[in-house]
């Protein structure tokens, strides 16, 4: 149940220019482990995560997701493996013409065979566990907040108990209480699940917080891997200055 990550390489191609975004991306995270990526705004993280999924495909490389090669593997095969992967969208990508309750249970609802009531009571925990009360269940997302909407999207991938969740940015906009309420969620996710997750965040306390291991993207590749304690004591310039959330250091504003 482990991802493994090796060589990978991807650029877009705009108004004939091509944009080189991933240039030899070597990654291993190992099973039941939560692994950070940082880096700064623009670096690939979430086409990383979308690499992973097969909603792009790499220009060059290997993806292997529970030993099946997702680069060259059969539609089938990627339609059964998104089915054991959870993915918390950067921008929540809740369904707008969906309740929150239509929302969680959606995905239950589609591939499972349990009743509505069962499915129901998932959809109530599941909520629960993220910090929301029933009192959200009829609501549209756009009756919601931007933190709430993040919460549900959580609900909503931890409804299916998958064994990966990929988080893009899952404190980012939240209040501190709830951001470390979300921390604990996926600490908790893991410990009681197993679950193999990749955590995209700049939030530097989430990152030294839910990690085993944290991994720096810059220039198209992983410069720096560690655990939360070599990443604090690392020599690598570029690694020092972004923990440090400094403007001072190699890593330049225009870049
Ligand atoms: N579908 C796409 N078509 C063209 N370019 C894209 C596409 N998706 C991403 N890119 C480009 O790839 C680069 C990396 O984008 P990505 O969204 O992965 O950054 P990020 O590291 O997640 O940044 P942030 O921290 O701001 O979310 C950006 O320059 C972006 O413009
Ligand atoms: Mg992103």
């Amino acid at each position: 149940m482990s991802i493994e990550i090796v060589g990978v390489y991807k650029s877009f191609r705009q108004n004939g220019k091509k944009q080189v975004v991933l240039s030899g991306v070597d990654l291993t995270i190992p099973t039941s482990s939560s692994v950070t990526i940082i880096g700064r705004s623009g670096t690939g993280k979430s086409v990383l995560l979308k690499l992973i999924t097969r909603l792009f495909f790499p220009d060059a490389g290997s993806i292997r997701v529970d030993g099946i090669e997702v680069t060259t593997a059969s539609r089938g095969s990627i339609y059964e493996l998104r089915e054991n992967i959870g993915f918390l969208f950067q921008g929540s990508a809740l369904f707008d013409s969906m309740t929150v309750r239509e929302n969680v249970g959606f995905a239950l609802c589609e591939r499972s065979k349990l009743a509505l009531k069962e499915i129901n009571d998932i959809v109530i925990q599941r909520l629960k566990a993220v910090g929301l009360k029933e009192d959200v269940l009829d609501k549209m997302p756009s009756e919601l907040s931007g933190g709430m909407k993040k919460r549900v999207a959580l609900a909503r991938v931890l409804a299916t108990d998958p064994k990966y969740i990929l988080y893009d940015e899952p404190t980012t906009g939240l209040d501190p209480i709830t951001a470390d309420a979300i921390n604990d969620l996926i600490i908790s996710t893991r410990e009681q699940f197993g679950v193999t997750s990749i955590v995209v965040t700049h939030d530097m306390t989430s990152a030294f917080k839910v990690s085993d291991y944290v991994a720096m993207l810059y220039g198209g590749r992983i410069i720096e891997w560690g655990t939360p304690e070599e990443i604090l004591k690392t020599q690598n310039p570029y690694v020092r200055q972004f923990v440090q959330g400094s403007s001072k250091g190699p890593i330049s504003m225009l870049e």
